[in-house]
């Protein structure tokens, strides 16, 4: 069986573009792999300086998981801060990574060119840190959204360069897994929806926030009788994300037609969110309250990855001559 990896940060609530563009894909994939999933909240610290947000988001993304799907039995389900030996790999994988190559990073340029002066050595080495996470599990595979690949690149880059440096193959070349047809997901002002952006719409919002996030999509003027383009609306774009074929194929013949209002489109959108997520938000609601299960869920997860996690690091050391 094949083995995948992936981590999310704990930064706030769940929303379509995180789980369109990711937490599905892994679910589903827990069925024909074998599964390695974290919660990123080494990388948190980053952002996060408030240790009550830090637990309250790490359990919400805990539960957002379990309500969505994820099986705990298939898959390795865990903190990054748990296991010492994601910081221990990222200092070796340090020494060994020059700044020039650091400084082509897309997150870093991006936040040079926002003329941001104060960026902490910690977000500088943010892809290292990643590095270390994904090749501590030796995954054939990372799936990620787009925003990610980067990253992956780099991954493969920092492993080959360390198996240059020690000799052998301690560490492997896995590659992206990026699901094309949700690359980017729309937020509710067409840009790509981010927490960042303030244009979400999250998945366990309680009814009237949802569909208070449901009608603020921005659309144009037309009015209700005129037909309308249905490839240039943000409304039908996420429909279209969570409908069958057919569904969509009826509403695109709608908007052609004219007599469909922008609002009734919203309303078939909330109620197809409601819907499909019908089962997952129940499920939310039963387990967000259980802080012992989810807590003893990833401490299970743990000692699991922790066996790999511990090869491979001892394999790194070896090669080094630190054993
Ligand atoms: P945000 O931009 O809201 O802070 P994150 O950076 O925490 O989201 O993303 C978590 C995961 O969800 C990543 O794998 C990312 O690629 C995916 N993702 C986030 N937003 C989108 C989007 N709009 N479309 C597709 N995938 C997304
Ligand atoms: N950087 C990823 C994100 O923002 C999260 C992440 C951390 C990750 N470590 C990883 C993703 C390892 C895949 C593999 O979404």
């Amino acid at each position: 069986m094949k083995r995948i990896l992936s981590g999310v940060q704990p930064s706030g609530k769940p929303h379509l573009g995180n789980y369109l563009g990711a937490m599905r894909q892994h679910i589903q994939m827990q069925n024909e792999y074998e599964t390695y999933l974290f919660i990123a909240d080494l990388h948190a610290l980053t952002t996060v300086r408030d240790p009550e947000l830090m637990k309250s988001q790490t359990h919400e993304l805990a539960v957002s998981y379990l309500a969505l799907g994820l099986d705990p039995k298939k898959t390795v389900f865990f903190k990054q801060s748990s296991l010492p030996e994601h910081a221990e790999l990222c200092w070796i994988l340090n020494c060994i990574t020059k700044i020039p190559f650091l400084e082509r990073a897309h997150a870093w340029k991006d936040a040079q060119a926002k003329g941001k002066k104060e960026i902490s050595v910690g977000l500088f080495n943010y892809p290292i840190l990643q590095a270390a996470d994904i090749l501590l599990y030796k995954p054939d595979f990372v799936p990620v959204g787009q925003d990610q690949k980067q990253h992956i690149e780099m991954t493969r880059d920092i492993a080959q360069n360390f198996n240059q440096i020690f000799g052998g193959e301690s560490l492997n070349t896995p590659e992206a897994l990026i699901s094309k047809e949700v690359a980017i997901v729309p937020g509710t002002d067409g840009q790509k929806m981010s927490k960042s952006y303030g244009n979400t719409i999250e998945i366990f919002a309680d009814e009237k926030t949802l569909k208070k996030q449901v009608m603020s999509i921005v659309t144009d003027s037309t009015p209700v009788e005129a037909p309308k383009d249905p490839k240039n609306c943000n409304v039908f774009a996420l429909y279209k994300l969570l409908a069958t074929v057919e569904e969509s194929k009826a509403l695109a013949e709608k908007y052609k037609k004219g007599g469909i209002g922008y609002g009734d489109a919203k309303k078939l959108l909330l109620e197809k969110i409601l819907d499909h997520f019908k089962e997952a938000r129940e499920k939310y609601n039963d387990l967000k309250d259980n802080k012992e299960l989810i807590k003893s869920i990833l401490e299970d997860g743990e000692k699991r990855a922790k066996k790999l996690a511990k090869a491979t690091l001892d394999q790194v050391k070896q090669k080094i001559g630190y054993k």
